[in-house]
Formats: structure tokens, C-alpha cells, sequence
């Protein structure tokens, strides 16, 4: 056996094409091959149990190290590569070039929002995305026959459990982990049962504010937009706030961005003026006493910012579908780092 594995290694060395390392192949592995024979001829009866053993296992072994060994100079014949001759490293060889990718629009502007409102001192939490009824939305004020939640048919699990529709479904998680006072945000996938098209996604993203504290009014929403939309956008802006029904707020808003192209003179982009941006609303009493907070002293203001839309609005893409497309050309054209 000794012999035989010394041998192998050498023809092994000298097989420097498919064609010779299959002769190798042949040799030692074929029907009449060398370890082949070696295998049928051996007359097992004539041998104690120790030795039948020894000679079995070490058999096994040989077997083993010619297959693989095979194997990969076959492997490395086929890719062209010299096999087992001269340095193994060529150090003079130009590298592999890796390319770093680049980050998907929605993260990049998630981390523009995560930044500035850490700026702000609010945390940032996520919660899961198969959710249960109750937090997406019996705890948000929407029984189970309330009308609001046709707008946000999504997708059901067996068990009962739903696939998070908004964010919001994290608001009462949060009140119940880290009671009032509390400022958080909360990115996340979001998904509804939605017919396909330019503006329609069954998966999108959506980031989610909540504050909860003493004596917090509709002023300190404002600021608080007023303040993120500044810095996204990087200038002053003007904000309005519409009446919006949204059961867990009350009351409730639609607030609306100044159009930045005409500044409020009506264009073709803006229609009258204005665009719709981001509805919010201070929280509704029913929510705060899910989430266990003293409604007596505490009041608080939540939005729900499309982050899906913010980047389609950032970088001009004019259709949502090709954020999953997973077509690598669409993220080739972000950057990959801010
Ligand atoms: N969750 C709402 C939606 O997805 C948006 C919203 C969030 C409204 C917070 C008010 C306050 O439609």
C-alpha cells in the first residue's frame, strides 16, 4: 500500500492535463485498477481480526486520499492551472479585484433618518415583522369590524398571525418595554395585499416616530417635522398640516410638504402646490393606556414617514418595483458608503 501511494503522488505530479490525470484515474481507481485489485485480491480469511482491521481501515484511507487527490488535480487541469508543479504562488500575478457593492437606496436614506433623529435623541428600535393581530391593529384602536382596516388588507399565516402592515404596529410594543417618557423611531419592512404598479408594492418601507412625554402638543410635531424635512432636504421648508383620519391618532394629520420645485407656485410635479408627505397625528388616549401609560400626565405625537416614497422622491425613481426587482443595475447606481 505504501508502494502504491507513492507511486500515485508521482504520476499525480506528472499529470499535467485532463486527459493524463483520468489515465491516473484509470490506474488506480478504475475496475482493474491498482487499489481496485488490491481490494478484490486480498483474501480476507487469511487474516486475524487485528490485522483485517489495520489492513481494512488503511485500505480506506488510501481509497480515500487517491479519490480526492484526483479529484482536485482534475479540478485544477480543467481550470488550466498547472497541477502540483513548481511555486504554488505566483506573487508577481495581478490580484482578484473584489468589488465592494453598494447600499440599497432605502438603506441609505434609512441611515440619513436614523442619523438625524439620533440627533434628536430618539432611539431607534425595530419590532417583527410577523406580527400578531392585536399590536398591528386591535391595539391601535381598530377592532376587529372596524372599516379602516380594509385600507391595509395584508397577508395571513395559518397560525393567525399577520405579516405588519405599518409600523405603527410596533407603537404599543415600545410603551410596553419602556413606558413614557420615550422618543423612538422604528424603520421597517411593511407589507399589503396590493395589485402591482408603478406606485404599488406588496413590500415597502415605512419609518415610524413615536414620542411620548409630559404636556407634548401639535406644535412640537411641527418642529419636529419641520426640523427632519430641513435636513433631508437641506433647506428651509414650508409645511401645512390637513385633517387626516387615521384610527390610533387623534387628532389626526396629513402634513404636506411645500413643493421644493416651484416653491408652492403650482408646477406639473406639485398640481396645487403641495405634496402630500407624511401623516401623523398625536397619539390617540386608547393607544397610550394599551401601552400602559398614564394618560392623565402624558401625551404624545406619532408619524409614519413612507421611506419607500422619501427615496423614490430623493433619487427620482419612478418605479417602486425595482427596489426588490433584485436587478444588481438598479443598486450599481447608488453609492457604497455616505
Ligand atoms: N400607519 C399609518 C399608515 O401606514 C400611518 C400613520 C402613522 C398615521 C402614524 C398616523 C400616525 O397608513
Amino acid at each position: 500500500m505504501q508502494d502504491i501511494r507513492e507511486q500515485l503522488l508521482t504520476d499525480l505530479a506528472a499529470a499535467d492535463t485532463a486527459q493524463a490525470v483520468e489515465e491516473v484515474r484509470i490506474k488506480y481507481l478504475g475496475r482493474k485498477g491498482l487499489i481496485t485489485t488490491l481490494a478484490k485480491t486480498t483474501d480476507f480469511s487469511k487474516l486475524g481480526p487485528e490485522e483485517k482491521r489495520n489492513f481494512g481501515r488503511q485500505l480506506n484511507e488510501l481509497k480515500q486520499l487517491a479519490t480526492e487527490r484526483i479529484a482536485a488535480a482534475a479540478a485544477a487541469a480543467r481550470s488550466g492551472q498547472a497541477v502540483h508543479k513548481g511555486p504554488a504562488l505566483d506573487l508577481t500575478l495581478p490580484g482578484s479585484e473584489h468589488s465592494l457593492g453598494s447600499l440599497h437606496p432605502i438603506t441609505l436614506v434609512q441611515m440619513e433618518l436614523e442619523d438625524i433623529f439620533q440627533g434628536m435623541g430618539f432611539m431607534v428600535l425595530s419590532g417583527p415583522d410577523v406580527e400578531t393581530e392585536y399590536y398591528n391593529f386591535d391595539s391601535l384602536n381598530m377592532p376587529g369590524d372596524h372599516p379602516a382596516r380594509d385600507m391595509q388588507d395584508t397577508f395571513w399565516l395559518n397560525s393567525g398571525m399577520l405579516l405588519k402592515t405599518h409600523t405603527s404596529a410596533n407603537q404599543v410594543r415600545t410603551l410596553e418595554k419602556y413606558g413614557a417618557p420615550v422618543r423612538a423611531i422604528f424603520p421597517g419592512r411593511c407589507f399589503r395585499y396590493e395589485a402591482m404598479d408603478p406606485s404599488h408594492e406588496t413590500t415597502f418601507y415605512q419609518c415610524e416616530g413615536l414620542l411620548v412625554d409630559r404636556n407634548i402638543s401639535v406644535a412640537n410635531l411641527i418642529a419636529v417635522m419641520k426640523a427632519l424635512l430641513g435636513e433631508i432636504f437641506h433647506r428651509d421648508v414650508a409645511v401645512r398640516l390637513r385633517p387626516g383620519y387615521f384610527p390610533f391618532v387623534e387628532p389626526g394629520f396629513e402634513l404636506d410638504l411645500q413643493c421644493l420645485l416651484c416653491g408652492g407656485k403650482k408646477c406639473p410635479t406639485c398640481g396645487d402646490g403641495w405634496l402630500e408627505l407624511i401623516p401623523c397625528g398625536l397619539v390617540h388616549p386608547r393607544v397610550l393606556e394599551a401601552g400602559g401609560v398614564d394618560t392623565s400626565t402624558c401625551s404624545g405625537f406619532a408619524f409614519g414617514l413612507g421611506l419607500t416614497r422619501l427615496a423614490m422622491m430623493k433619487y427620482g425613481i419612478q418605479d417602486i418595483r425595482r427596489f426588490n426587482s433584485g436587478d444588481i443595475r438598479f443598486c450599481q447606481q447608488f453609492p457604497a458608503a455616505v
